[in-house]
């Protein structure tokens, strides 16, 4: 399939920034992501280029998912989602890191790379190395006929139309759940039951909707972000499905704000991280209500006794959270999607609040197409 990027796209259609822009048309672009994917009848989807035929999938023993930036933490997710629908051990490494480390090529592992722009040079050497040595290395991309997306033997393009701010947004939550639809696909060649399958079809479908409502809450976010603007650094914590979210808010808010900010496991925390704790340190922890919804909230109790401002994304109000931004349930695998979208909200207008260059922040760019 193919996508028309028209011509206005690349105006501002209102908006002041691309980041604003972008953020905005996520549940146009989560719908173009899905379109014409979705097989009802065997309760899967379909991925043209993949190029991996069911015996191959069948074969893989290992997932490696390497990218850069937002893109590896799109990655992180995607290995979890590999991992808890496919039943394959699956996970995500900076393409960089994985390039320097002369890693072992293991001939059983499918490989997939992850770039917004398809150019990323560190990505696209990782891709390169891998084909020399003679690995299965598939795409996960946005900018169709891209390096990236000519060099691997097949993937999945991301859809997200054209992204023009240097953080990104709208690729990022797109290729999340285009991770989902490989996952998906890989489970239902492999043992996941079609009960499942439809579970997860439905909640992806599900998806541009909700991604609406909580854009619906953007004034309330915008007061928040004008509350923590004078952070002297910022802790995202999450677990296992909210970890990766946490990972990817961090960077955006260190990104567009350049506010100090970590993200750490919850579980970490009491391993260092809480010593930095006081008020002018406030934590944005994810919160799905899930089976370690217990565990988070004695974090929660953790943070509060060392006087710290908490500000929960979770699918209930927390009380011993000072806020709660609420997102709406959907399946739990599918939580990291919708969690990260109110925290790009929060970084933008935190960033606004600061007077940012939004669009160019300093000394970072689009893409790095050099070492
Ligand atoms: C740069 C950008 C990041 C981006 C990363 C990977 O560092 O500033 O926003 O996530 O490159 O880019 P890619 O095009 O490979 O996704």
């Amino acid at each position: 399939t193919t996508v028309e990027w028209e011509a206005e796209s690349y105006d501002m259609g209102g908006h002041d920034t691309y980041m604003h822009k972008e953020i905005a048309e996520q549940p146009d672009a989560v719908d173009r992501v899905l379109r014409g994917r979705i097989d009802e009848r065997f309760a899967t989807v379909r991925l043209g280029g993949l190029n991996l035929d069911a015996r191959a999938a069948r074969a893989v023993r290992r997932v490696k998912i390497l990218g850069c930036g937002s893109a590896y933490h799109a990655g992180l997710i995607g290995a979890q989602l590999i991992e808890e629908l496919a039943r394959i051990p699956a996970d995500a490494e900076p393409a960089s890191e994985f390039r320097y480390r002369n890693a072992v090529v293991d001939p059983d592992t499918l490989y997939i790379a992850t770039s917004q722009s398809g150019e990323t040079y560190d990505t696209l050497a990782a891709v390169q190395e891998l084909k020399r040595k003679g690995a299965m290395v598939l795409g996960v991309v946005n900018v169709v006929g891209s390096a990236i997306a000519r060099e691997t033997d097949g993937g999945v393009y991301v859809h997200a139309g054209p992204e023009v701010c240097v953080v990104s947004t709208k690729c990022f939550t797109n290729t999340a759940v285009a991770f989902a639809l490989l996952a998906l696909h890989l489970g239902r060649i492999r043992d996941l039951s079609v009960a499942d399958g439809r579970r997860i079809i439905e909640g992806l479908k599900k998806l541009p909707e909700q991604i609406s409502e909580i854009l619906r809450e953007e004034d309330r976010i915008a007061k928040l972000a004008a509350e923590v603007a004078d952070a002297k650094s910022m802790m995202f914590v999450g677990r296992v499905r909210g970890f990766p979210v946490a990972k990817e808010a961090s960077l955006k808010l260190k990104e567009v704000s350049y506010i100090h900010a970590e993200a750490y496991p919850a579980s970490e925390l009491k391993h260092g991280p809480l010593a930095l704790i006081e008020p002018a340190v406030p934590t944005v922890a994810i919160i799905p209500t899930d089976e370690l919804l217990e565990k988070n909230r004695a974090t929660l109790e953790e943070i509060k006794a060392r006087s710290g401002r908490i500000v929960a994304v979770a699918h209930e109000e927390q009380e011993k959270a000072d806020d709660t931004i609420v997102v709406p349930r959907n399946e739990p695998e599918l939580d990291p999607v919708l969690m990260g979208i109110p925290l790009q909200l929060l970084a933008y207008h935190t960033a606004l609040a600061l007077g940012r260059d939004i669009d160019k922040p300093r000394n970072l760019a689009k893409s790095v197409t050099v070492e």
